[in-house]
């Protein structure tokens, strides 16, 4: 528990450039890291930005792969998820255009797309460290309720919750709001060697509650982090108001 939304973001940040750092990475081992968008990474983005540019961290032996995207809009549409991760970090850090991995939510082929990212994050060896923000609803990813908590990398329909609280990166329009994505399972994420999710806010006060003092359930599925070996919870003060 830190005080604020920031030191979370600094925490955080501080948290993945020492687990890069000691895992030494270089041309024949790379760091794999699992990320997501969203507000709440956002301070922790602004911060791995600044290690890079103060020369404290390079990116160039790290591989990373987002944890979902929409479906039917286009790669450059200002809300894809491409769009965010390209502006809010990677076109500031030293990574690789191609070892920054996003789902393509227009392939010709969904279903393939899907199992070809599995195989992807399989050949990298595996996520060392994934990132994660939680939904209102306790999604992780697009990981909505209902969904199976052994998923894997698939399509899913967008449940109304979601699509009304991302409403707010769409001028508030729910119609522009795209109702498919495609995201890793739960499953997935729990492959991760390490997983690290930040809550903040008074108004995610519930959802973490429910996420490490609820049962684990499929209808809220980041409690399913209760059942990893090695996840790591960061919150402000403001987010444990329901502890
Ligand atoms: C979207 C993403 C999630 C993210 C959530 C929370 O639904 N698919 O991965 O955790 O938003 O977003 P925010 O951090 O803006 O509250």
């Amino acid at each position: 528990i830190e005080n604020t939304a920031a030191d979370v973001g600094f925490w955080a940040a501080k948290y993945i450039k020492r687990k890069i750092l000691d895992f030494n990475p270089g041309p024949d081992k790379y760091f794999t890291l699992g990320l997501p968008t969203g507000s709440t990474p956002m301070g922790t983005y602004q911060k791995l930005i600044e290690f890079y540019k103060a020369g404290k961290l390079s990116f160039k032996y790290v591989k990373t792969f987002n944890m979902d995207e929409y479906c039917d809009i286009p790669r450059d549409h200002p809300e894809s998820y491409h769009s965010f991760m390209w502006n809010h970090l990677f076109k500031h850090i030293d990574i690789e255009p191609e070892n920054a991995h996003l789902l393509d939510g227009n392939a010709p082929d969904l279903d393939k797309e899907c199992e070809e990212y599995e195989r992807k994050i399989v050949q990298a060896g595996g996520i060392q460290l994934f990132l994660g923000g939680i939904g209102p609803d306790g999604h992780i990813a697009f990981n909505e309720p209902g969904s199976s908590l052994v998923s894997r990398t698939r399509v899913k329909t967008l449940a109304q919750e979601t699509i009304i609280a991302n409403a707010r990166f769409f001028g508030g329009d729910i119609a522009k709001v795209p109702t498919r994505a495609l995201t890793v399972g739960v499953g997935t994420v729990m492959d991760a060697k390490e997983v690290m999710i930040l809550i903040t806010g008074a108004h995610k006060a519930y959802a973490l509650h429910k996420a490490i003092e609820g049962g684990v359930s499929h209808m809220f599925t980041v409690s399913a982090f209760q059942m990893h070996k090695n996840t790591i919870f960061v919150c402000d003060e403001d987010a444990t108001m329901e502890l």
